[in-house]
């Protein structure tokens, strides 16, 4: 049985007085699905532990475990802040930081020798699901982006189409069906049935409170990974309690 996931990522967003949002959710937190934010850097060690039952995690990490990165931040250091995962592969940080799927797997390492769970990001553009792309995109960022050896405690995989990112623009819960048993198929495959089945597989893109439980009843959706409608608690605790 997986446990349902709903994650917030609040991308270059937020301040100290927005940790209150935060405190916002400690109710819809007691249910039995899982609470995760990904704050900006700067937030994760104030934002952990202040919540019962909201885990913290970072938005992205270097591959590398220390050295001379301006700028960069290594998967030790957002352990040590306290954060217990990381997103990684998101589309913005493949389009505007130019990461592809080998910097991923190796993120994703780094990610895992530091003890975080790593949620990795897959997801077609426009032209890609267009030119009926979809399904052999995924396929290759699975392949390229997720390293040997994953568990169902190690790897969330989160299915972001880009064209749904911010845009208010939601696939048909068939869409997102196809691609969710789809990722589970390949999962299954690469990694043998317990562990296959083990993975939580995320929808993300313009969820909202609206449209979270219709997402959430689609096979293979153990959850979400929400942008903008994670930044209030008012937005946020309704998204966590159509999954509760
Ligand atoms: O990582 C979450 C994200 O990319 C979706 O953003 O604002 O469409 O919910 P949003």
């Amino acid at each position: 049985m997986r446990t349902k996931l709903a994650a917030g990522n609040w991308k270059m967003n937020g301040s100290r007085a927005a940790l209150t949002e935060l405190d916002a959710l400690a109710e819809p937190a007691k249910g039995p699905c899982e609470v995760l934010i990904c704050p900006p850097a700067t937030l994760i060690s104030e934002a952990a532990g202040r919540v019962e039952g909201v885990a913290v995690g970072g938005q992205d990490c270097h591959s590398e475990a220390s050295g001379a990165h301006t700028g960069d931040v290594a998967a030790a250091m957002l352990a040590d802040a306290g954060a217990s995962y990381v997103i990684l592969g998101h589309s913005e940080r493949r389009a505007d930081h130019d990461e592809h799927d080998e910097d991923v797997r190796t993120k994703t390492l780094a990610a895992w020798d530091a003890g975080l769970k790593a949620i990795v990001c897959v997801g077609e553009t426009l032209d890609e699901r267009e030119a009926n792309n979809t399904l052999d995109i995924i396929g290759g960022q699975l392949a390229g982006s997720i390293p040997d050896g994953a568990t169902g405690h190690s790897l969330v995989v989160a299915y972001e189409p880009v064209w749904a990112i911010g845009t208010g623009k939601v696939p048909t819960t068939d869409q997102i069906g196809e691609v969710h048993d789809f990722i589970r198929a390949r999962l299954e495959r690469r990694f043998g049935e317990g562990v296959g089945r083990s993975v939580r597989i995320l929808y993300g893109g313009s969820v909202k409170a609206k449209n979270a439980a219709e997402i959430f009843a689609v096979s293979n959706v153990d959850g979400a990974l929400v942008g903008g409608a994670s930044l209030k608690a008012e937005d946020f605790g309704p998204i966590i309690e159509a999954l509760n």
